[in-house]
């Protein structure tokens, strides 16, 4: 059974989803450990309550970013960690973490990818105008938010929206396509091509 390391920096709703899915076996996967990089993230709490070995690894104690993805790789390796998935977990990462998983890491993004990257994607979707905004799950490679897709669901934007309804519509459907993602990952239904860029991602469906 694959063995996830799930990261994390806030409430932690994608990760109960993870931790919901693990139990009823819709994926075939069991979370390792659970890191969050705030030591107030409700997401710990989660995995303490789910009976989930959680560590917080707090940025300011280290002096620069590669010190801390070390130190976050030397966690991840010291349980077999396959695969990493990045569930709000709000911070950029070095080469030092992509190159020990190269592929292996999945971050879920609250917009239709490539569009309205970085922070505050919903707001950037109402001040654009768009009518369909969404979520997506993809391979992290160096660029922000960019990297093969592995999932994607959309929503529609109403007029009556403000930048929280907006993003609570987004959160519903992010759960299940976080862990649909997730479960194609760790049956091996995921295969990268970077043989010519920009790499994509294939997704097999699951054999009935
Ligand atoms: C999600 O909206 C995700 O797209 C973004 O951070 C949020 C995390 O929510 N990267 P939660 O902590 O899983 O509730």
């Amino acid at each position: 059974m694959a063995r996830l390391g799930v990261l994390v920096s806030g409430n932690g709703s994608n990760l109960q989803a993870l931790i919901d899915a693990s139990r009823a076996g819709t994926i075939s996967g069991q979370i390792a450990v659970v890191i969050s990089n705030r030591k107030d993230a409700f997401a710990l709490r989660r995995a303490e309550q789910a009976g989930i070995e959680s560590l917080c690894i707090t940025h300011g104690a280290f002096s620069s970013r590669e010190e801390f993805d070390a130190k976050v790789v030397e966690e991840l390796r010291s349980r077999d960690v396959d695969w990493v998935v990045f569930a709000g977990f709000m911070r950029l990462v070095t080469p030092v973490l992509l190159d020990a998983y190269r592929h292996r890491i999945v971050n879920l993004h609250p917009s239709l990818l490539p569009a309205f990257p970085g922070v505050d994607a919903a707001k950037q979707a109402l001040e654009y105008g768009v009518k369909l905004t969404g979520c997506t799950v993809h391979i992290v490679t160096p660029e922000m938010d960019s990297g093969p897709i592995i999932a994607q669901a959309a929503v529609p934007v109403l007029d009556s929206d403000d930048e929280q309804t907006l993003l609570e519509r987004i959160h519903a459907v992010e759960h299940e396509t976080l862990v649909g993602a997730v479960a194609a990952l760790c049956d091996g239904r995921v295969q990268v091509n970077d043989a010519t860029p920009p790499a994509r991602a294939k997704v097999f469906v699951r054999a009935r």
